[in-house]
């Protein structure tokens, strides 16, 4: 089945990053907000940001003409155009909320197309099953979206080997790189990445080292190109805990417990950089 027609359902951070790279590779793309105002700030970003590739030389201005052009705004999920071959969904990580829009899409949309999450760590298994699960997949892509190379292509328990590599295709087609990943908790970004974060949170608990000490020894000594404080503070320490979560209560295993100091700050709304401060002061 050939994907021209594509739905982001969701135009924030991930949702207007996910509908640049898709309009810049000329596909038809309808981005959906839940008002007006949301859906012409999500342009807006948009806009901002091809303007960014245009000045570094990495595409042409007319790329950018064009790109804005293949981008539809639409205003409600009711309002989702009906012949959408791919619809990616990428609202907040709220599994009642994406439960939702699959439900209110399910009876709506042609029966070919192909539902897809961006999310972080909810069960792809478990939001396939309002809808048609061979037909539904993980499309995990990464934060900034036109700069990350990976996609994490999630498979459903029932995702069907056609589905996936419909989905593999698209992946391709986009510049970016796919990697298989079956459904289990965190899947292997998150699994990987989170538990390490959340060490870094108990050694700065525990006084082992400063918050800046912790991540000069994972920046000059690992060469990661960020420390995980720095990087928790930058996903968001309220995301950060809802993935501990995830990985505690879907693994029920004691080594996934998020840190206490993590979740006194996420109550004293130190939320990293969204909201002023976190490890560090913005
Ligand atoms: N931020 C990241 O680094 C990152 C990385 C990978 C995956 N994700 C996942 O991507 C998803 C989106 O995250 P985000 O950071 O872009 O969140 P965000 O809060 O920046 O954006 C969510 C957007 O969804 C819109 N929205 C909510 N309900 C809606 C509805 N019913 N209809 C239409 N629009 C609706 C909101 O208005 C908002 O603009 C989450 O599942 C998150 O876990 C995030």
């Amino acid at each position: 089945m050939e994907i021209k027609n594509v739905t982001v359902i969701g135009g924030g951070t991930m949702g207007n990053g996910i509908a640049h790279v898709f309009a810049l590779k000329n596909y038809n793309v309808s981005l959906v907000e839940m008002n007006s105002e949301l859906a012409d700030k999500a342009i807006a970003t948009i806009t901002k940001n091809l303007e960014r590739q245009v000045k570094k030389s990495a595409i042409k201005e007319e790329d950018k003409s064009k790109a804005l052009s293949n981008i539809k705004k639409v205003v409600g999920v009711n309002n989702t155009p009906v012949n959408s071959d791919l619809i990616i969904e990428a609202i907040y990580e709220e599994k009642e909320a994406k439960l939702k829009v699959f439900r209110e899409l399910h009876d709506k949309i042609k029966e070919e197309s192909i539902f897809a999450s961006n999310t972080s760590s909810i069960s792809i298994t478990e939001l396939s099953a309002v809808t048609r699960p061979e037909r539904f997949i993980g499309m995990h892509f990464m934060n900034p979206v036109p700069m990350m190379q990976l996609i994490e292509i999630i498979r459903g328990y029932s995702t069907s080997m056609e589905t996936f590599e419909a989905i593999k295709f698209v992946a391709i087609k986009l510049d970016k790189i796919p990697v298989e990943v079956f459904d289990y908790p965190g899947f292997i970004s998150n699994r990987i990445l989170l538990p390490m974060i959340n060490e870094a949170i108990f050694a700065l608990m525990e006084g082992v080292a400063s918050a800046t000490d912790i991540d000069t020894v994972m920046k000059l000594g690992m060469n990661h190109p960020m420390g995980p404080l720095t990087l928790a503070d930058f996903i968001g320490l309220d995301v950060c805990l809802a993935i501990m979560e995830v990985l505690y209560n879907g693994f029920n295993d004691p080594k996934y417990r998020p840190c206490p100091l993590l979740k006194k700050m996420v109550a004293a709304k130190k939320l990293g950089r969204k909201s002023g401060e976190g490890f560090f002061k913005y």
